[in-house]
């Protein structure tokens, strides 16, 4: 990123502490969605990396994924595919749990959105633990896809979620903005 575009998107992201529990450091994006110029400089600077990855579909992982992830698309001018928490989708999905720090959480894709032949691009807000991002692009390739490349706005990099997923890229680019 251009430094002064990853400043005024630093700029735009507030840090609340203790939230959701006491100790965690919360990371809230929404000064940045109300911000038109940070918000379209990161539209601006996924697109591009849509066009590196060439991609030909957008995942966009629930639920600030979505927000980032379906203007990239229409941008790009491919189709958006949301990744939902278990239980929101009508149609016949996959579904795919993963491990949380304590539990599991599953995740769920509508199988007829992906195919063979597409190259997906997974966009979310956050890397965090990794799970959740791991999790997405098993589903793709059960879909039958191919994983183009994973971008986050930030990657929290004091935990290792870079490395749980380094095998699940399989050599697919991950971007942390
Ligand atoms: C957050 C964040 C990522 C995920 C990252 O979502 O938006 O999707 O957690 O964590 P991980 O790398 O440890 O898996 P959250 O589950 O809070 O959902 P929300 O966006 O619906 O609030």
């Amino acid at each position: 990123l251009p430094e002064d575009v990853r400043e005024l998107l630093l700029s735009r992201i507030k840090d609340v502490a203790d939230y959701p529990k006491p100790g965690v450091m919360f990371k809230d994006i929404t000064p940045l969605l109300a911000d038109a110029k940070a918000f379209a400089a990161l539209t601006d600077a996924l697109v591009a990396l849509a066009g590196r990855y060439g991609a030909t579909k957008i995942v966009g992982l629930e639920a600030r994924g979505f927000i980032l992830a379906a203007p990239v698309a229409v941008q790009a001018g491919i189709g958006f595919v949301p990744v939902r928490k278990a239980g929101k989708l009508p149609g016949a999905t996959l579904a795919q749990s993963y491990e949380l720090e304590y539990g599991t959480a599953e995740i769920e894709v509508h199988a007829e959105d992906l195919s063979a032949g597409d190259r997906v691009m997974v966009i979310d807000d956050v890397l965090a633990t990794g799970g959740t991002a791991e999790a997405s692009l098993s589903l793709i390739r059960r879909a039958g896809a191919e994983v183009a490349g994973v971008a986050v706005l930030m990657e929290l990099s004091f935990l290792p979620g870079r490395l749980r997923l380094a095998g699940a890229l399989g050599g697919a680019p991950l971007d942390a903005l």
